[in-house]
């Protein structure tokens, strides 16, 4: 599973440095709990501005994009329970 946390200046200003650190405690989690998640990888890349709050002029950050389903007004929890979901067995 990909997931891209942008941290660019908009999305960064509105947590998303936060959520990068939920991902990595979430990782080690999921690695003491192995049995119960499959053995998909979880690769997380920070990328400086995604380019979606340069599309609109609503307030779109924090993004995050999960296997390319974006996240828009991204919250510790809608990320956390999206990766959950998706490589929970
Ligand atoms: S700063 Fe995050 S999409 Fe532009």
């Amino acid at each position: 599973m990909k997931v891209k946390v942008c941290v660019g200046s908009n999305c960064t200003l509105l947590g998303s440095m936060n959520i990068l650190d939920q991902i990595d405690d979430l990782k080690d989690i999921i690695r003491e709990d192995a049995d119960n998640y499959s053995d998909e990888e979880l690769e997380v890349e920070a990328i400086k501005c995604l380019g979606f709050c340069k599309k609109t002029k609503e307030n779109v950050a924090p993004i995050v994009v999960v296997d390319k389903e974006p996240i828009f007004n991204a919250t510790s929890q809608t990320v956390m329970e999206k990766i959950v979901n998706k490589l929970r067995k």
